[in-house]
């Protein structure tokens, strides 16, 4: 079947350098020969990295506390586009961040196309991450726009300037009633009574150890549905330190390698995942844990893809 691929070299929606170097280092390790020779998967787009970091310049100040806004809102902007042709051929598309601010893009694209193939349907949104990334500028303590996709993305943050986010549409939106995290475990304050005032669904940790793996990805599922597209939006510090040392915002008390590996296996076994990212792996952190994130890396794609263990 066919695949979009967008490689995404992207680090200005937080401070640390280094995770725009993850889509090289996830393709060096063969990421792609092997969704194509092993997954048999024929690629699309662009099997280059695209270096968007180029798209940083000065006279970038912070607006509402935000930190590199307009480049941030050009960046996704532009990835919307990309990521929208691939979706509205049908294609599964797979991003490789780059920081997790990237979403922004990738799920307005496709949002967008399945809205137009599917008669104006929603997209659900499944958030694998530690964090919530549903600050608003206004509850964000860091600046940091990776901190806020969620809140861009739903329609609980907006702008009426253009540069500055503005350029999101209604159809490139997504439903808080269709999305749902798995694996939080460091939430700020402003966000949990976001997520209690909007009633969004999540599981965190602590379900995930009374419920265990199964029965919590069983629940995340049921919630939104067997009629809904799916885009899985796979933050690698969902991951525990242990597996993924090497990733910009590490929290302690994460998913096992092989947790994650079988979220990203019921998802495809679904049949409705049109799209992928794997954000905030950072080759630069931790370098003698490096490799093994970007294993890991590796294998929650390959498992999102359809690899089966037999
Ligand atoms: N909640 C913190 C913030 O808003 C951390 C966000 C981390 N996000 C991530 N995509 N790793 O700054
Ligand atoms: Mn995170
Ligand atoms: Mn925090
Ligand atoms: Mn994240």
């Amino acid at each position: 079947s066919d695949l979009g691929v967008v490689l995404v070299g992207f680090s200005g929606g937080q401070c640390k350098e280094g995770v725009d170097a993850a889509p090289t280092a996830l393709v060096g390790a063969g990421l792609l020969d092997q969704l194509s020779d092993e997954l048999g998967y024929k690629l699309h787009g662009d099997t280059e990295v695209h270096n968007f970091n180029e798209m940083r310049t000065a006279n970038d100040e912070p607006h509402r506390g935000m930190k590199n806004p307009r480049a941030v809102s050009a960046v996704t902007e532009k990835l919307a586009e990309q990521v929208y042709e691939q979706a509205k051929e049908g294609r599964m598309v797979l991003t490789l961040g780059g920081d997790h601010s990237i979403a922004i893009g990738t799920i307005a694209g496709t949002a967008k196309a399945v809205r137009e193939r599917h008669n104006g349907q929603d997209m659900a949104v499944i958030w694998v991450d530690a964090h919530a990334d549903i600050n608003t500028p206004e509850t964000s303590d860091s600046g940091n726009v990776h901190g806020m996709p969620v809140a861009f993305l739903t329609g609980l943050a907006t702008s009426d300037r253009k540069e500055m986010f503005g350029w999101l549409a209604d159809d490139q939106r997504i439903s808080t009633r269709k999305l749902v995290y798995i694996g939080l475990r460091d939430v700020d304050r402003g966000e949990k009574k976001i997520l209690r005032d909007n009633g969004i669904k999540a599981f965190s940790m602590h379900d995930i150890d009374r419920h265990g793996i199964g029965r919590v990805v069983e629940m995340a599922l049921a919630h939104i549905g067997t009629d809904i597209p799916i885009h899985l939006s796979f933050d690698v510090d969902a991951l525990d330190p242990m597996w993924a040392p090497s990733t910009g915002t590490p929290v302690r008390g994460g998913l096992t390698l092989r947790e994650g590996d079988y979220i990203a296996e019921c998802v495809h076994e679904t049949g409705q995942l049109v799209a992928m990212d794997l954000v905030e792996v950072n080759p630069s952190l931790e370098v003698a844990g490096a490799s093994e994130t970007v294993r890991a890396g590796v294998s929650l794609v390959r498992c999102a893809l359809g690899d089966t263990l037999l």
